[in-house]
């Protein structure tokens, strides 16, 4: 009882930032992302009744492969217990996970790690679900935005307070539209404020509720652009939402402040870009790192930019990608 799946990050147009539900993983309002090609996981989980428990396993790009232990390794046996649930069993299970992308890139790896954990195990123990269902069972291992890396190319999780509503759905396929992020990574730091914890403060911002009053117009802007491929509209859009959320973990009890003054001095490089007549825009986020997202015929004068800056210490570029898939035959 064996799979491996493949599954994206995936970097977010419109936020998702704060829940209603945190045993159930609601959030307070539905989010739209690009999933990321050339950023992912690959992970095979192998049920058999020869394990005396389970094994977690994971390597990053040119690091050897580490197990995990501690609150990292439950969270992935909990998602376990609860798909074994649904397959009535009580195999235990190895889980060995691939990341293409450094542990220290600032990359977050729990969208497309739990997305391919979710695949592979639902796979292997021949859970008939469809991709709704998937995705449901994606968001209640806890990481929300990993909802989001279940569907293909562009995707909304919708927001519901009933479990069963709460799933993600394509807004376009990913070569509907040939967008590129160029991901800037100005600081390698583990981030002081996890995301959960940010979650947990964000109704405390005083600019919190505005800020959730100005989506649904903001979720119909963005919607829309996606769907004319217009980048100027989507990057407008993009820049005001970034903001938004920042201005909301900043203003939270405890204050959240993501920003490095690199994070700063990317965003003032990119305006002279701009001024120069290239449509790129930012986004960032929870963390400091800048996702200057553009037209794929952009990317390398976009990469070029920023590659020589001082405070830039590393660059990933990435298309915009599938969704989580199986990989038959994969022997790993
Ligand atoms: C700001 O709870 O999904 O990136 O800690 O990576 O599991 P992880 O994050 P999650 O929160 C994501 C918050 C965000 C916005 C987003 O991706 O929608």
């Amino acid at each position: 009882m064996k799979a491996t799946a493949v599954a994206p990050s995936n970097i977010a147009f419109v936020k998702y930032w704060g829940k209603i539900n945190d045993e159930l993983t609601l959030p307070a309002n539905s989010s739209i992302s690009m999933n990321l090609a050339q950023l992912h996981t690959t992970t095979t989980v192998d049920f058999s009744d020869d394990y005396a428990e389970d094994l977690v396993e994971i390597q990053f790009f040119n690091e050897p492969l580490e197990r995990v232990q501690g609150s990292k390794k439950q969270r992935v046996v909990d998602q376990l217990n609860r798909l074994r649930k649904l397959a009535n069993t009580h195999m235990r299970a190895r889980v060995r996970s691939i990341n293409n992308f450094p542990a220290e890139s600032g990359i977050a790896s729990s969208a497309s790690a739990f997305a391919a954990l979710t695949t592979a195990a639902s796979a292997a123990l021949q859970l008939k679900v469809n991709t709704r269902e998937l995705s449901i069972l994606t968001r209640l291992g806890g990481s929300g935005s990993a909802t989001r890396s279940i569907e293909n190319g562009y995707v909304e999780w919708k927001k519901s307070d009933k479990s069963s509503k709460s799933y993600a759905v394509q807004l376009a396929p990913h070569n509907h539209w040939d967008l590129t992020d160029v991901i800037l990574i100005v600081s390698t730091q583990s981030k002081k404020t996890s995301s959960l914890e940010g979650h947990g403060a964000a109704a405390s911002s005083p600019f919190y509720q505005a800020r959730l009053a100005e989506l649904p117009a903001r979720l119909k802007i963005i919607r829309k652009a996606i769907l004319d491929k217009n980048i100027t509209t989507l990057g407008i859009e993009l820049e005001k939402e970034a903001i938004s959320l920042h201005v909301a973990a900043m203003t939270s009890v405890p204050a959240i402040l993501y920003w490095e003054s690199s994070t700063i001095s990317a965003i003032k490089d990119l305006y002279s870009l701009r001024e120069s007549g290239i449509e790129a825009y930012f986004t960032m986020d929870a963390g400091p790192n800048v996702h200057v997202i553009c037209e794929t015929k952009n990317a390398h004068l976009v990469s070029d930019h920023f590659k020589k800056k001082a405070y830039v210490q590393s660059l990933f570029i990435s298309r915009a990608g599938e969704g989580a898939k199986i990989i038959p035959n994969h022997l790993f």
